[in-house]
């Protein structure tokens, strides 16, 4: 007998979408049965029309712990993940430490053990060459390298989490293609970043604008150049590449180039990209609560192509948040507050109501946000998919539900959003992991630590 028979006329498997019983035992799909077929199951669930999609995975969030614990923790975001249907987390090393030995590594995956409510991994941080075997036996799930630090700021890009030596970054190309691990990177030319920097400080002043500018100058060069490094590399060491924040014209031309000849390369867009900086007005409006980076018109005109013709494999939602009171002083000198912002809760609302706008299928939606990012952290079949084998992951949508993003009713710590004020339609109602329900309207129902390692 199931343990659990969860029905409803439209459930998306990730492969397809079908009316459908859901059969799951041991918190696993063990069949799809066409619904009047008799199921013999210890509970039901009768959702009627409700959408059901696969659990999120994203393989793309700051949650700050250690060190930073006054913006994030591992279980307020991972509560903020299961909220916005994301069932499976993997995080990044600029913390304090940062994950950049295999001792921190077995640390932060016993501290995740303690605190997560979502299944997780973790990304280690590539500094260190010599150590990218042992990170790797560890039990990373991928490797995390910035090409830049911050020279005005210590966070969020600390030197100790960036290389912007080339022969060290060519070293750890080589040693993560030994470990058969993607390498995601942070594309910006640290150089040639702080000549733009400073330009725009002296045209500009240092207010958000010049900020947002100050990335964009030299038709995107910092970013370009970096992106063309990376995918010599890869051509020269064969390392599976995955580049991160891909939004400009000239990175996303060479990014498809690359795929296109058949190398291991694929691309990361991110949701603050997509509906928040590439919006001047609200660049204007909200400034150091929306900043990061620009993304100037023809620059999104190209992302959504990208995203939607398949340059772009994976939506990560980049999850980085700061308190109000550091990024208030970014209106006064945007250089020298924190960049980044919360997105982990918001994301699958804002891409909801994307396809409801007809900008995206839900399939792709579905592809770039479960089906890929399992894919690229070796997860197929049991992660991003309802197909019988999978872990029951899934997320009951109200595609009804009409409302502005107000993070300050979120589940972050920081208790803002940079969608603040954008009218979205639909929702998560309920986020269910290996078939238990850990989410609904509000609420998560289930204990720190009930989330599992998912590598190793
Ligand atoms: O603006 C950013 N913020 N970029 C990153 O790469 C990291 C993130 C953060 O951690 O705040």
């Amino acid at each position: 007998m199931a343990d659990l028979v969860v029905r409803s006329t439209r459930v998306h498997t990730g492969l397809r979408e079908l009316p459908a019983q859901i059969v799951i035992k041991d918190g696993l799909v063990t069949g799809l049965r066409e619904l009047g077929e008799t199921v013999v199951a210890a509970r039901e669930l009768d959702l009627g029309d409700q959408l059901v999609i696969p659990g999120l995975v994203d393989t793309h969030c700051h949650f700050r712990d250690p060190g930073f614990t006054h913006k994030e923790d591992l279980a307020s975001g991972t509560r903020a993940a299961a909220s916005g249907g994301v069932t499976t987390v993997f995080d990044m090393p600029n913390t304090e430490p940062p994950t950049t030995t295999p001792d921190r590594l077995r640390a932060h995956l016993d501290d995740l053990d303690r605190k997560s409510v979502v299944d997780y991994g973790h990304n280690a941080s590539a500094v260190e060459p010599d150590l990218i075997p042992e990170l790797a036996a560890a039990g990373a799930a991928a490797f995390k390298l910035w090409m830049s630090y911050d020279v005005e700021r210590t966070y969020p890009h600390s030197p100790s989490t960036a290389v912007t030596d080339r022969a060290v970054l060519y070293r750890a190309f080589e040693e993560v293609a030994g470990t058969g691990l993607p390498l995601y990177v942070h594309p910006t030319d640290h150089e040639l970043y702080n000549l733009n920097s400073s330009r725009a400080k002296e045209q500009w002043g240092v207010d958000p604008a010049s900020y947002a500018r100050s990335f964009r100058l030299g038709d995107s060069v910092a970013f370009n150049a970096a992106v063309a490094t990376l995918l010599e590399f890869q051509r020269s060491v064969g390392t599976r590449l995955h580049v991160l924040h891909l939004s400009s014209v000239e990175g996303i031309r060479m990014v498809r180039e690359a795929k296109a000849a058949g190398r291991s390369v694929t691309g990361e867009a991110n949701p603050f990209a997509m509906f928040v900086t590439n919006d001047w007005d609200r660049i204007e409006q909200r400034g150091p609560f929306v900043l990061g980076q620009w993304v100037p018109p023809a620059d999104d005109v190209a992302m959504w192509s990208a995203i939607v013709d398949g340059t772009v494999d994976v939506i990560g939602s980049d999850h980085a948040p700061h308190t109000t009171e550091e990024k208030l002083p970014g209106w006064k000198d945007m250089f020298a507050a924190p960049s980044g912002s919360p997105m982990i809760a918001d994301y699958l609302r804002l891409l909801l109501t994307a396809v409801h706008d007809g900008r995206l299928t839900l399939d792709r939606v579905i592809e770039l946000c479960c089906v890929n990012p399992a894919q690229l952290v070796g997860l197929t079949g049991r992660k991003g998919t309802l197909e019988p084998g999978a872990d029951a992951d899934f997320v009951v949508l109200d595609l009804d539900h009409v409302a502005p993003i107000d993070g300050s009713t979120s589940l972050y710590k920081c208790g803002w959003s940079p969608a603040d004020g954008i009218v979205t339609r639909g929702r998560v109602h309920r986020t269910f992991l290996r078939g238990t329900e850990i989410y609904r309207d509000g609420e998560v129902l289930v204990d720190e630590g009930f989330g599992r390692p998912v590598i190793g």
